[in-house]
């Protein structure tokens, strides 16, 4: 192993050298089934032939111009993002930290234009949303700070899931946003009520307040809908993407509608690859994809009944504190630390993560077979199983 990469990552031993679909084979020839989906990235499945094929057609024609000129996938994959989630306007980016940054500036921005000076925005605890200076200020999690201070002013934290929290900062004239993930992903898989994203556009409205939903991870049919906020049929003024919209090539969104759409101005944001053909040709392939496969409506069946599979097996099981989710987006969570979890399923063949060190976390892809499926839940079951039981 090479001794010249950053010590960013505490990675385990295995190199992947191929995959196909919701299988990965490592470069011992052994195969895993992948239940992370590189962190909610490849939706899709790996080598995905529609994707492969147009992100190979596209690099034969045209790679990079730059945004100093017209570029037609990125306005052919804007109106696809707009068609799907009736927002009003895209600015394409490389990852989801730069999406959220895009968002803070559009908060920053709307601000100054409405002569407030300093501007703050609200975030939760227990959030993510990047590790870039703003991003990680934004992040209530203060493993994520520690050694980076000082941070970026102009967040005040409130508990997630908590109208009553945000509502007790209304007579702050300074606040000029909400920034909220409307499922937290690293935190836990932490699904709000029924109605909490609603109760936040309804205060966001009487405040004249932005409301910016975080779906880095919720977004392009996750959670059983394109966008998790339309399980409660609201409309954010902002909204980042990153993760699964290009399966695996880099791509980052920031839409905006309404009063945050023409926020920002020319000179005021940008990015030299932001949006390139090639990332937006595998944008629009996923997307064609996910249209005509319908998946995201199956992912709302197959992810209840696969976290009703995970009850049946896991619910009397001593340890376990709470099986949730919505759609393909999974957290078992333990009465213990569980870490060692991923390193015992990576030798069984099988791809988990395990976050706030209690809680394991599923993010399949959206091509995993019935079979794989069971053995999934078979699988992992045991594991857990034995994990607690010794
Ligand atoms: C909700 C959320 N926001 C932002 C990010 C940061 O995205 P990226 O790692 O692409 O910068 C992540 C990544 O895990 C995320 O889950």
């Amino acid at each position: 192993m090479s001794d010249h990469l950053m010590n960013t990552y505490a990675r385990l031993p295995v190199t992947f050298e191929k995959g196909d679909g919701a299988t990965l084979h490592d470069t011992e020839g052994k195969s895993y089934l992948d239940a992370i989906s590189g962190i909610a990235v490849c939706s899709l499945g790996h080598a995905h032939p529609g994707i492969s094929d147009a992100i190979c057609a596209q690099s034969q024609k045209l790679i990079h111009t730059s945004n100093l000129y017209q570029i037609g996938n990125q306005q052919k994959l804007a109106d696809k993002l707009i068609e799907h989630s009736a927002m009003e306007k895209v600015f394409f980016c490389n990852s989801g930290a730069e999406a959220n940054e895009t968002a803070l500036k559009i908060a920053r921005k709307y601000a100054h234009q409405n002569n407030i000076d300093n501007p703050a925005v609200i975030v939760m605890q227990n959030s993510f949303h990047g590790r870039t200076l703003a991003t990680l200020s934004a992040t209530g999690n203060d493993k994520v700070h520690e050694g980076f201070a000082p941070l970026v002013e102009g967040f005040i934290r409130v508990p997630f899931d908590d109208i009553e929290a945000v509502k007790a900062h209304s007579d702050n004239k300074n606040i000029v946003a909400i920034l909220v993930e409307p499922v937290q992903g690293e935190g836990g898989i932490h699904v709000p009520q029924t109605g909490y994203l609603k109760a936040l556009r309804e205060i966001c409205d009487n405040n004249k307040w932005l409301l910016m939903l975080d779906e880095i991870q919720t977004g392009i049919g996750r959670t059983g809908q394109w966008f998790a906020f339309q399980h409660e049929n609201i409309l954010p003024d902002v909204l980042t993407l990153a993760k699964a919209l290009g399966n695996g090539m880099p791509i980052g969104a920031c839409l905006a509608q309404g009063k945050a759409a023409d926020a920002l101005v020319p000179g005021n944001h940008g990015t030299t690859f932001g949006g390139n053909p090639l990332a937006c040709a595998a944008g629009l392939a996923v997307i064609n994809t996910m249209e005509v496969h319908n998946h995201v409506p199956a992912v709302a069946k197959k992810g209840q009944a696969l976290i009703e599979s995970f009850q049946a097996t896991l619910s009397n099981q001593a340890g376990i504190v709470d099986i949730r989710g919505k759609g393909y987006m999974i957290g078992i969570q333990l009465d213990r630390p569980c870490g060692e979890l991923v390193g015992i399923a990576l030798e069984a063949g099988l791809l988990i993560n395990v976050t706030r060190g209690d809680t394991i976390r599923l993010l399949p892809t959206f091509v995993m077979s019935l079979e794989q499926t069971d053995f999934l839940v078979t699988k992992l079951s045991e594991i857990i199983q034995e994990f607690l039981n010794n």
